[in-house]
């Protein structure tokens, strides 16, 4: 029987699925679009086409993400969208494979919540599930030689969460999953442009400035035209955004990360403290992606500071790779 071995990472925002000996095989939001018509649930659509859905459809489907905080909220959902997704990378054979899930999920997860994601994979058709914590796969995914004992900071910056670790030989030392994320900055940036131009913009645009102008350099001139409704008026209006305007509003979120990495550097021994200032951090997630952050964080913690140039692919990518790489693997699912 032909075995076929899948990392998963079901974000708060994005979904990646990675294949043994094919590499990411779907990148798509973690949204399902659902109607409650008759007693069951009906899917109306996954992923991307979920999300250009949204906003745009009558009051009885529902958008949702399943994940809360970098967590599975609703395991029902999250059942219906994880077989949308395996479906449209297993192409179909006579012969049903064998299939083994890696998950990818946060710290300090309750024995309840690994025995329902292990019901999430065996829906999906899994005969064996294991588990990573993010913040080791991310390290693997940046290519620090987990293996050695030596102490590192893992920081990941997600949609719904940020999790931050100090790791040594293959193992969390010190672990912290703060539940807030990019969504949160984005309705941060939303209340922002409400309050200081009077404008009603949607998630979708406050994500857009945040992600065109959001920006930790203090000096920064960049500025964004952005559409919305005057909140006086209540007809449209154009206005245009100023990044040392939104650095106010996402600032409090990167003192929080900040804040975090000092508890863990705080809870550290001497010698894993002298390895960190050598081997610094290693940031992964979505929001990794925000213009100044190497900078804001080296001149903060006086650390070196080490972001790909694709972080939200560093995590799966990181997990794909343990799939090959059993040695390490089990050390890190032992730790
Ligand atoms: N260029 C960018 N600048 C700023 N933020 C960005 C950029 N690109 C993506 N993001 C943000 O990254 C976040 C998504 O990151 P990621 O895909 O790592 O999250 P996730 O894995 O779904 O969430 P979690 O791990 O918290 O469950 C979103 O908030 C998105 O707006
Ligand atoms: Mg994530």
């Amino acid at each position: 029987m032909s075995m076929l071995e899948f990392a998963i990472e079901l974000g708060t925002t994005n979904t990646a699925i990675y294949q043994k000996g094919s590499g990411i095989v779907l990148l798509e939001p973690t949204l399902i679009a659902s109607s409650n018509d008759t007693k069951k649930t009906v899917v109306k659509a996954v992923g991307q086409l979920a999300k250009k859905m949204q906003g745009k459809t009558a009051s009885n489907i529902n958008i949702v993400s399943p994940v809360k905080d970098g967590i599975v909220e609703d395991f029902n959902l999250a059942k219906l969208l994880l077989f949308r997704f395996m479906k449209k990378v297993i192409t179909k054979t006579l012969v049903k494979p064998k299939i083994k899930l890696l998950f990818v999920v946060p710290c300090g997860l309750s024995v309840k919540e690994k025995t329902q994601y292990k019901d999430l994979g065996y829906y999906v058709g899994a005969s064996r599930v294991e588990f990573v914590e993010n913040v080791l796969a991310g390290l693997v995914g940046c290519s620090f030689n987990t293996n050695l004992p030596s102490g590192v900071i893992s920081l990941n910056l997600g949609g719904g969460s940020f999790s931050v670790a100090s790791v040594s030989l293959n193992s969390i030392i010190a672990g912290y999953t703060i539940s807030m994320g990019g969504q949160k900055m984005d309705e941060a940036i939303l209340q922002y442009v409400l309050d200081a131009y009077e404008l009603e913009i949607s998630l979708q645009t406050a994500e857009k400035i945040k992600r065109e102008i959001g920006s930790l350099y203090i000096h920064d001139t960049s500025n964004l035209e952005v559409s919305g409704i005057d909140l006086n008026t209540k007809s449209p209006r154009q206005d245009v955004v100023f990044s040392s305007n939104i650095r106010r509003a996402v600032e409090y979120y990167f003192e929080k990360v900040v804040g975090a990495i000092e508890d863990v550097l705080n809870s550290s021994s001497p010698d894993i403290i002298a390895d960190i200032s050598n081997n610094g951090i290693y940031v992964t997630g979505g929001l990794a992606n925000i213009t100044g952050l190497e900078n804001y964080l080296k001149k903060r913690l006086r650390l070196p500071v080490f972001i790909l140039d694709k972080p939200e692919e560093a995590v799966i990518i990181g997990a794909g790779k343990l799939l090959s790489d059993k040695k390490t693997l089990n050390a890190m699912i032992k730790n």
